[in-house]
């Protein structure tokens, strides 16, 4: 993990089939006519970024595949294949989630990796759906989840196997220890909605007040060659390190590819205010056991 930035831990975990059974329950019962149809997609400045979106960390909300709808904006598909990711408080509400999350070993795998105050956020379910399952452009979560210093650690979970076929996770092994956090992507000024920020953007950097922390230099992202398949098994646990490159490609294939994930940041370290996500009066990041 430290040397490459990620690892795949196998059989990690017995109940894939509990998790994927309670993801596709929520995807069958959530109510399509109240929602306001909010698409997800990682595509730079394309992010839908309403109070669905902003206001979706301490709650269970539903994002549909960018390629969910038809030209006239009708769904191509019944709801529960439509919906690429479920998020971002399912740790805090569905208790199949919950008990999982805050399960013992991963509170000892979180002091093993060395967290203090282990903060718990962002966890959803990418139901990546077959044919219409969008891809995940190159990023580093550190993008999205910013401490000072950088923390966030992705804990994602394979709920049924993942291969290049449905779109498997690719890394770039090693980057985070050359590729520092360069952009980030922030609540807008006004906080009705998001934007991506970058140090190298003077303008940008001025329109926020010159505030932008930068660790070490910028570097141009990792070339094609650069990132290895990581196939997985369902069962198993991938550690992401925040500041390692990955991405994952569209799914084409007839299998969908259901995944949990969330993050842990150190409690310890200033949690930024104009990351995406903020903690709420009623929900603040969940501290996964007591220091
Ligand atoms: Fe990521």
């Amino acid at each position: 993990f430290q040397e490459e930035g990620y690892l795949v831990i196998p059989n990690f975990f017995e109940n894939y089939q509990e998790l994927l059974k309670r993801s596709k329950e929520l995807l069958e019962n959530f109510d399509i006519q109240t929602h306001p149809k909010t698409k997800f997609t990682c595509k730079d400045d394309n992010h839908v970024g309403d109070d669905y979106f902003l206001n979706s960390g301490d709650k269970i909300r539903f994002f549909f595949e960018e390629d969910a709808f038809d030209e006239e904006g009708k769904l191509k598909k019944p709801k529960e294949k439509s919906i690429n990711k479920i998020g971002h408080g399912l740790h805090y509400h569905d208790k199949v989630f919950k008990d999982f999350t805050t399960q013992e070993k991963l509170k000892n795998l979180a002091k093993d990796i060395g967290f203090k105050d282990c903060r718990v956020l962002q966890s959803m379910v990418i139901c990546k759906q077959p044919e219409i399952g969008g891809e995940v452009s190159p990023h580093i979560d550190s993008t999205f989840l910013y401490t000072n210093p950088p923390s966030a650690i992705g804990f994602w979970f394979a709920l049924e196997d993942c291969t290049t076929k449905n779109g498997c996770m690719l890394f770039a092994p090693g980057t985070h220890k050359r590729h520092k956090v360069s952009k980030r992507f922030v609540r807008n000024k006004e906080s009705t909605g998001t934007t991506f920020l970058r140090s190298t953007n003077e303008d940008e950097k001025k329109w926020f007040g010159g505030e932008f922390t930068q660790i070490g230099d910028e570097k141009p992202e990792p070339a094609e060659d650069d990132y290895v398949v990581a196939e997985t098994k369902a069962g198993s646990l991938v550690l992401i390190h925040g500041e390692v490159w990955h991405k994952s490609t569209h799914n084409f294939s007839d299998k969908s590819r259901f995944i949990y994930t969330f993050h842990m940041i150190e409690g310890n370290n200033e949690y930024d205010e104009k990351n995406w996500l903020q903690p709420t009066a009623e929900h603040p990041f969940m501290k996964l056991y007591d220091q």
